[in-house]
């Protein structure tokens, strides 16, 4: 059951919403007039790469297929991202009627929950909800009366592993195979689960579409801005007195953020989880938005006291931990990117060494076959960039000289 202590604040995602709104809105509505809505709204994918939502169901809608499908990525598996955590908990209509919407609009009879494994505590109340969805003809056969508006969701675990946030990897699991990123193209928007056509799409996305089919694509552009429409929820965690999860919209100044969190003596802002980029004091008056500092809303806050090495060496195990070793350069990179900064911390490193090491990482970021050998490199090319008189003070480096 939706928890009815919830009373969070936010314009849009945390708006007054009335349980079934965006469910009997879509069926009086033409497919058409629903992708209308959502390219008004200028709506991006909120998983963290930031991909149109109206361009991803119209390929998927064109696609030509008697079978399709709704994946509603809830892996959240970043480090330190838990906002889809308290939207499954605290605003399941939201996430489950998207689900529905979504369904409607590609023409697809059938969603996936793709549920973090330890996230399985929530299967209880999701299942009832789903069934109180159905006694409502909310959810199953002519939903709202409407013969031929037929959606089902099933809820899957996934096991723990981060590569299976991947959307292509995700799906695999979701076959039963083992979690790898597949290669891209062919996209799921026409060959994903199953092999037919598929649109994935994050938790908060879904939550959004509800917003957005109820009030409509102006309303919500009202929100942000110019480029990057509406709210975002941000997982804020670290040296703060108020770390949760907040809605703000986008544009909004990393200084705000931090004083809203009441955060003091903050050294560091890591944006984007352990994929994301480390930020210093000089560089806290940039926004976050598309347009400037893009997320999927993870948001750890440092303080003076931390130490940045023990910082990187942290998120640099976690990637050597969850790499999936399908391709070598994030298997053997995030080897040496660990091995680096472990050199860095025993100060047996030699700067020359060091400097090889970024350029690894920036091959990293260019020829690793998914996301995750992307972007695992970008906390070490960020911190070493951002924090090299802290890290570099008082350790002078191995046999080499400068
Ligand atoms: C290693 C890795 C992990 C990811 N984990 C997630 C995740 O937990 N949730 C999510 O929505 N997207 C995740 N993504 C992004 C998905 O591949 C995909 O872009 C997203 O689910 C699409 O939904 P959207 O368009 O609504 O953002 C991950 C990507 C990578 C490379």
């Amino acid at each position: 059951m939706e928890n009815e202590k919830t009373n969070r604040v936010g314009s849009v995602i945390f708006s007054e919403y009335e349980r079934g709104e965006a469910v009997k809105k879509a069926a009086e509505m033409s497919r058409e007039d629903i992708l209308g809505e959502i390219k008004i709204s200028s709506l991006k994918g909120r998983g963290g790469a930031g991909f149109p939502t109206s361009t991803k169901w119209m390929l998927t809608a064109a696609a030509k297929s008697d079978e399709k499908y709704v994946i509603c990525n809830a892996d959240e598996g970043e480090p330190g991202t838990f906002k889809d955590r308290v939207l499954l908990l605290e605003y399941p209509k939201l996430v489950f009627e998207g689900m529905v919407v979504a369904g409607k609009t590609i023409g697809a009879k059938v969603g996936f929950l793709y549920l973090r494994g330890e996230y399985e505590y929530m299967l209880k109340s999701l299942h009832d909800y789903l069934s109180e969805m159905k006694q409502d003809q909310l959810l199953g056969k002519s939903i709202c009366g409407k013969e031929g508006f037929d959606f089902d969701i099933q809820i899957r675990l996934g096991s723990g592993a981060y590569i299976c946030g991947e959307e292509t990897a995700l799906i695999e699991s979701l076959e039963g195979q083992r979690g790898e990123a597949r290669n891209r193209p062919p996209f799921p928007v026409s060959t994903g689960y199953k092999n037919k056509p598929t649109t994935v799409n994050n938790v908060e996305t879904l939550a959004a579409v509800s917003q957005i089919v109820t009030k409509g694509g102006e309303w919500y552009k009202t929100y942000g801005t110019n480029k990057s429409s509406g709210s975002k929820l941000f997982s804020v965690s670290g040296d703060c007195k108020k770390p949760g999860v907040y809605e703000l919209p986008w544009g909004t100044k990393i200084s705000e953020l931090l004083k809203l969190v009441e955060a003091e003596k903050t050294k560091a802002v890591q944006v984007g989880g352990a994929s994301g980029v480390c930020f210093p004091k000089s560089q806290f008056e940039r926004t976050l938005a598309y347009e400037d500092i893009s997320t999927g809303g993870s948001i750890i806050i440092f303080n003076e006291s931390r130490d940045m090495v023990k910082v990187l060496k942290n998120f640099m195990e976690f990637f050597v931990e969850e790499s999936c070793g399908q391709c070598t350069p994030c298997r053997i990179g995030n080897v040496k990117l660990l091995e680096g900064v472990e050199m860095i911390e025993d100060k047996t490193f030699t700067f020359n060494y060091i400097n090889k090491l970024k350029e690894l990482g920036k091959t990293m970021q260019v020829s690793s076959k998914c996301g995750l050998g992307q972007s695992s490199p970008n906390s070490f090319l960020s911190i070493l960039e951002n924090f090299s008189e802290e890290i570099f003070n008082g350790r002078n480096g191995g046999k080499h000289e400068k």
